[in-house]
């Protein structure tokens, strides 16, 4: 029995080298696939079409409910009522003086376009026919609290569009933030000129 094993062994080994020295493998050229739809596996790209998921399509809508890491719902609704719900309940949840230097960052890139370094309403866009914004040192809008603003930020405004999509709500409330402090530094009376002697 033994012998019989080892005379298989025997003829299997120089089968094999036989085998390694006629196949000769050119490393240039790829190698045989076995199971080649694991070694390329047939993938979809996002906006290719697609026969197995349901509407053909490869990139599905989110599974309903689903929420982006870190998202804090906010319970309030694009309505006149919840206007002014937020513009009682919400606080800015940030300390003022640390949010102003991140807020001067967002006006500038997001803000200005429109409403102008200054807050006048003489950004370029605003220059150019787009509806001119209300100055935000003006008397109507230095009462607009810091939660009515958040809801402006986040739903829009007649012709101001939302920026719930650009912006996180740390940033609406940081530019929030930086806007209360140029208007409050409006809303201080004019430093006393000292008379020169
Ligand atoms: C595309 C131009 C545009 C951009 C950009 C823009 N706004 Fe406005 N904003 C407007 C217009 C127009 C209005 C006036 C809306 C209305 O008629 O009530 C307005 C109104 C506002 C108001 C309400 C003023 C009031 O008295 O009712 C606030 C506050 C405000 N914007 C803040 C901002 C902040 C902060 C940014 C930057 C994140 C910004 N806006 C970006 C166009 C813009």
């Amino acid at each position: 029995m033994r012998s019989k094993v080892n005379w298989a062994l025997l003829v299997l080994l120089v089968v094999s080298l036989a085998a390694g020295v006629a196949i000769q493998p050119d490393p240039a050229k790829p190698n045989i696939d076995y199971l080649p739809d694991m070694a390329h596996s047939p993938a979809y790209a996002s906006f290719s079409p697609n026969p197995i998921l349901p509407g053909g399509k490869t990139m599905q809508l989110p599974v309903p409910g689903t929420l982006p890491r870190g998202f804090e719902p906010l319970h309030y609704q694009d309505t006149e009522a919840d206007v002014r719900r937020a513009a009682v309940e919400l606080k800015n949840p940030l300390d003022p003086q640390k949010a102003k230097d991140r807020g001067t960052v967002v006006y500038q890139n997001f803000c200005t376009p429109c409403h102008g370094g200054s807050m006048r309403g003489d950004g370029a866009v605003a220059m150019h026919g787009f509806p001119a914004p209300p100055n935000l040192r003006g008397e109507k809008s230095m009462k607009l609290s810091e939660g009515q603003m958040f809801h402006i930020l986040t739903f829009g405004q007649k012709k101001m569009p939302s920026y719930a999509s650009q912006l996180t709500a740390n940033d609406r409330w940081s530019v929030i933030a930086y806007v209360k402090s140029l208007q409050n530094e409006a809303a201080e009376p004019a430093p006393v000129q000292e008379a020169k002697k």
